[in-house]
């Protein structure tokens, strides 16, 4: 089975789908452990709970954003990851880390990719007048939200929609779409186009 680390920043609701689904038999890949960038993320609580080991790497203990990223670098290699699964990791990462897993680091996004990169997808979509909206579980490469896409899941917009009534409904389809990317991958059905 890959192994896998997910970095997260927040409520780690997409880790919690992809540890859920890694735990049911047959699956191609475990969890072997979580790296948050935020000590007080809820996701480490939800990981400790479910028996993941877990690190936390706060960017203001290191003096730069390179020393933070070596660190993290360091604290991922110690669990020896075939993937990594970024799950609401808000941080960009250099292109020397994702040369370092080139094609091995996949990462969700509240939006269909190419459109919406960056934050604020839902209120941006609902102030375009979006009918659709979605998620996309994507390689991951130097450009911010740019890399080829594995998944993708579509939800209608409806009217009265507000990005917290949007966001709840697309995050129900990023727990089911994560876990299935992250099998295709872990088991060779899809690899990253050269
Ligand atoms: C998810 O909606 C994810 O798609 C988004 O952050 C949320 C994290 O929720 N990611 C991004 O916006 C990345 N640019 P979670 O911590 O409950 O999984």
């Amino acid at each position: 089975r890959a192994r896998v680390v997910v970095m997260i920043s927040g409520s780690g609701s997409n880790m919690v789908a992809l540890a859920k689904a890694a735990a049911e038999p047959g699956f191609p890949a475990e969890i072997v452990g979580v790296i948050s960038d935020k000590r007080a993320a809820g996701g480490l609580a939800k990981a400790e709970a479910v028996g993941l080991p877990t690190a936390a790497l706060e960017r203001r203990d290191f003096d730069s954003k390179a020393a933070h990223e070596a660190a993290v670098l360091e604290t991922l290699e110690r669990f020896a990851p075939d993937l990594i699964c970024l799950a609401g990791y808000m941080r960009l990462l250099s292109g020397a880390f994702i040369q370092r897993y080139e094609g091995r680091i996949l990462n969700i996004h509240p939006s269909l990719l190419p459109l919406y990169p960056g934050l604020h997808t839902h209120a941006r979509a609902i102030e375009a007048g979006e009918a659709e909206a979605g998620c996309t579980v994507h390689f991951v490469t130097e450009g911010m939200d740019e890399g080829p896409a594995i998944l993708q899941a579509r939800v209608p917009v409806l009217p009265g929609d507000t990005p917290e009534t949007l966001a709840a409904r697309v995050l129900v389809e990023e727990h089911r779409i994560y876990p299935k990317a992250l099998a295709l991958v872990a088991e060779g059905a899809v690899r990253m186009p050269r």
